[in-house]
């Protein structure tokens, strides 16, 4: 039987990584990266801008992949609050662009808790989205853009955590801890945090078992960034106690943070049969990565 081709964009992302880690060993994979990937290069590769609707013109006219998984984004959110336009280019007219060159691909679209403006309990998917920054916005409208697509997935998930890559939360937690070093972390900003790669996981098993429409994926604990970083102490038994309590009002940022943030994920855990994953499950498959790339 010949395997399901896949697109899979931001390939060098945060969460595309772990996409492409787990969907070689079961799909034909086609990746996108923007800037050039240092590792192994095999395999069918693009490398460029995405909010260039001429390279993507050119993936359209090398590869018909059956499915896209657009994990690319402007995911900075001060970023994005600070170069408005860049972020629409990045965000929204992407994700026209390639609904557009592929109208015949089963289009999924990964989102974010950040299309709500915040508050408990944390929203469902059917929740109506109000979001507080030109992110959420942006992110909101690209979701409008892919229900256009024929076949669409929206995959609205929560933080992730993983041991590498850029803007990762789980990292600056943890390397002064394990130094021994102070740190101090948000008691106001929240959410339902859960590992890049079962974030991948899920993603794949949405796909696989048909999913269309709009799912929340995210761990089964709202914890803020302080919360957070008192359960890494515990779990890499380092000491709490480095762990020093502030809030939002003490630092300057661009962009307004729905607080708490977080997504209700019992409608995905009833679809697929399985629970969300709780923080030491997640620490835990962290903490595999770490002694795996030691
Ligand atoms: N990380 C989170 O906590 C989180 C939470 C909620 C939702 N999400 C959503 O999850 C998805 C994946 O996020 P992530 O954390 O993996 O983000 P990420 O680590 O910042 O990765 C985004 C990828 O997009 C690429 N990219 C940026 N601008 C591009 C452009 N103009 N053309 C082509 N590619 C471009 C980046 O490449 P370069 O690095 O080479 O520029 C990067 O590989 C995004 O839709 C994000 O909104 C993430």
């Amino acid at each position: 039987m010949s395997r399901s081709s896949i697109l899979v964009t931001g390939a060098g992302g945060l969460l595309g990584r772990r996409v492409v880690e787990q969907a070689a060993r079961r799909y034909r994979l086609f990746r996108q990266y923007h800037s050039a990937p240092k590792d192994e290069l095999h395999g069918t590769i693009f490398v460029g801008d995405l909010a260039d609707r001429n390279h993507i013109r050119t993936i359209a006219e090398t590869v018909h992949p059956e499915i896209i998984i657009h994990c690319a984004a402007l995911a900075d959110v001060d970023r994005c609050e600070r170069e408005p336009e860049l972020s629409r280019h990045i965000n929204v007219e992407a994700v026209r662009y390639l609904t557009e060159a592929f109208p015949e691909a089963v289009f999924v679209q990964l989102s974010t808790d950040y299309v709500f403006p915040g508050g408990a309990p944390p929203p469902e998917p059917s929740v109506p989205t109000r979001p507080l920054n030109v992110y959420g916005r942006h992110k909101l409208e690209a979701e409008n853009v892919a229900r256009a697509a024929a076949n669409h997935l929206i995959i609205r998930t929560a933080t992730l955590l993983d041991w590498l890559g850029r803007r990762n939360v789980f990292q600056p937690l943890y390397e002064p801890l394990r130094a021994g070093r102070e740190i101090f972390c948000l008691t106001d900003q929240s959410s339902n945090p859960l590992a890049a790669s079962d974030a991948a996981g899920l993603v794949l098993a949405l796909i696989e078992k048909g999913a269309r429409g709009v799912f929340h994926i995210g761990g089964t604990e709202l914890v803020s960034r302080y919360e957070l970083a008192v359960k890494l102490a515990e779990y890499f038994n380092f000491n709490p106690a480095l762990v020093r309590p502030m809030t939002s009002e003490s630092i300057r940022r661009d962009a307004a943070r729905p607080s708490p943030a977080g997504l209700d994920c019992r409608a995905t855990e009833l679809f697929l049969g399985k629970r969300m994953p709780t923080l030491q499950e997640t620490f835990a498959v962290i903490a595999r990565d770490i002694v795996g790339s030691a």
